[in-house]
């Protein structure tokens, strides 16, 4: 485990802007957070690079953007509204909810939501002796029962009678396979191919915790690559392969990240793997799930739409009903273990340490922040501004910084992760010097001084 603590990462969040409690003004709201400027930029990349990676740089991938309410019987389809469930059991004293299989995890008692009522109920009581109420201390449940975590609405109920129940999505996928046939049909795709959607999800969690580890409301950053039945092996070991090198190509360390296979399956699924990450705090846990799902998804479709979903090969005319290899990422996750990843706490002599984010330059939220050295010499601030200017156009993602001193600016910067700092100062106006400014590298904290000419090919590169 890291020895860098999640109410680190928490704290920097909040004080820079990347994230912020979910209704904070109103005390909160469990299970939500709103991404704040630095954080939305960070999570822009973050998608960029994915999309990148997972349709760009694919022969045979194409995307899709869903809308996220469907027909009730989406949900049905899916198993979500009969077996989404979690296990809870509630504090007889104080009526606090707990789940489970969590409670059950915190003393190395190995159980998941995949489990039987009964299976898990057994697990419950003879483990009941050491689990205590979080909230008053008692150690008296009720038995376990699955609670369902699907969230619902009353779109198009104008009656209120909340007999047809729309649902908020349960996982973004269920999109893709309801537009599996349309793609076939209205793009060159080819079985094998790969359909890939960024959607949000939307869960009753009994217990949201640890930040953004397990929200209510969460994006999920979905491949579902389709196969010929049985020609799933070769594939599943190749995508595998390809969503462990992302992680690294963005950064992430390989020392912290690891695999971890399921034993228990979900019915449906012939293999299911984990990329976990060594998150602050929590060690090794779940960041991104890789299951080979069989024809389970679009059979199910098939028969609960009436309609044929099977795959016509263009070349043998061979009908068959595909199957499906899926990689499912919440990009809440994937936030926490990059910012996780990129943080560092140094020193820089004199007792004083420096927190920086050592974010790729392609993920930082701010590519370089300009300064004028002192903000009450117009002088200096014109030039600042010019220099700005020319690499707002360029970059997009430049800040204006004038705010404090110089030393707490590069503090700033250096905990937003920006790679470069300009500054303007005096020698910029006149002399041999004219027309240059300082550049800070946030890494190596080492300053240059460069025409300004030179400035956007420098940062560029
Ligand atoms: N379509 C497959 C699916 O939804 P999942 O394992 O339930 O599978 C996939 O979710 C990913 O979504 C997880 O690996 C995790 O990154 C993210 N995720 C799941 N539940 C989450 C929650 N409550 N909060 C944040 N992220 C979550």
């Amino acid at each position: 485990m890291s020895e860098v603590k999640l109410e680190d990462i928490v704290s920097l969040c909040k004080r820079r802007g990347f994230i912020y409690p979910g209704s904070d003004i109103y005390g909160g709201e469990a299970g939500l957070y709103d991404f704040g400027p630095y954080g939305v930029e960070l999570l822009n990349n973050l998608k960029r690079s994915w999309w990148r990676a997972n349709v760009y740089d694919k022969d045979n991938y194409v995307g899709l953007d869903s809308a996220m309410f469907k027909h009730p019987k989406v949900w049905e389809a899916s198993g979500h509204v009969g077996g989404f469930n979690d296990p809870l059991a509630e504090c007889k004293n104080c009526h606090h909810r707990i789940r489970v299989d969590k409670e059950l995890g915190a003393i190395s008692v190995t159980a998941d939501e995949k489990m039987s009522e009964e299976e898990i109920n057994r697990l419950f009581d003879e483990n009941r002796a050491h689990i205590k109420c979080p909230v008053c201390g008692h150690k008296d449940f009720t038995d376990v029962k699955g609670f369902n975590l699907l969230v619902k609405s009353n779109l198009g109920d104008f009656t209120g009678t909340g007999e047809r129940p729309v649902y908020l999505p349960g996982e973004a996928c269920q999109g893709i396979y309801l537009n599996f046939k349309n793609v076939v049909d209205t793009t060159p795709s080819k079985i094998p191919f790969g359909i890939a959607q960024i959607g949000k999800a939307f869960r009753n969690e009994i217990s949201p915790r640890n930040f953004l580890f397990r929200t209510r409301e969460f994006e999920q950053a979905d491949t579902q690559y389709f196969v010929k039945p049985h020609e799933n092996k070769e594939a599943y070991d190749r995508i595998k392969q390809d969503r462990w090198n992302w992680y690294l190509s963005i950064g992430i360390q390989e020392k912290n990240l690891r695999w971890h296979q399921h034993e228990n399956l979900v019915f449906y699924a012939s293999d299911a793997w984990d990329i976990e990450y060594d998150y602050p705090t929590l060690g090794f846990d779940e960041l991104e799930g890789i299951h080979d799902r069989t024809d389970y998804d679009l059979s199910q479709h098939m028969k609960f739409s009436g309609v044929d979903l099977q795959y016509q090969d263009p070349a043998t005319n061979e009908k068959y009903i595909p199957w499906i290899l899926e990689t499912s990422v919440g990009l809440g996750r994937m936030f926490l273990a990059v910012i996780s990843d990129a943080y560092y706490v140094e020193n820089i002599g004199e007792g004083q340490t420096r927190t920086v984010l050592k974010l790729k330059p392609e993920l930082a939220p701010v590519k370089v922040a300009v300064s004028p050295l002192l903000k009450n010499k117009p002088e200096l601030v014109a030039k600042a501004r010019e220099v700005y200017d020319m690499l707002k156009k360029e970059f997009g993602a430049v800040m204006w910084d004038d705010n404090g001193n110089i030393g707490k600016r590069y503090r700033r910067q250096d905990e937003i992760g920006t790679p470069y700092c300009v500054v303007i100062d005096f020698d910029s106006l006149e002399g041999e010097t004219k027309d240059t400014v300082t550049v800070r590298n946030r890494d190596t904290t080492e300053q240059v001084r460069m025409p300004v000419a030179e400035l956007t090919d420098y940062i560029a590169k």
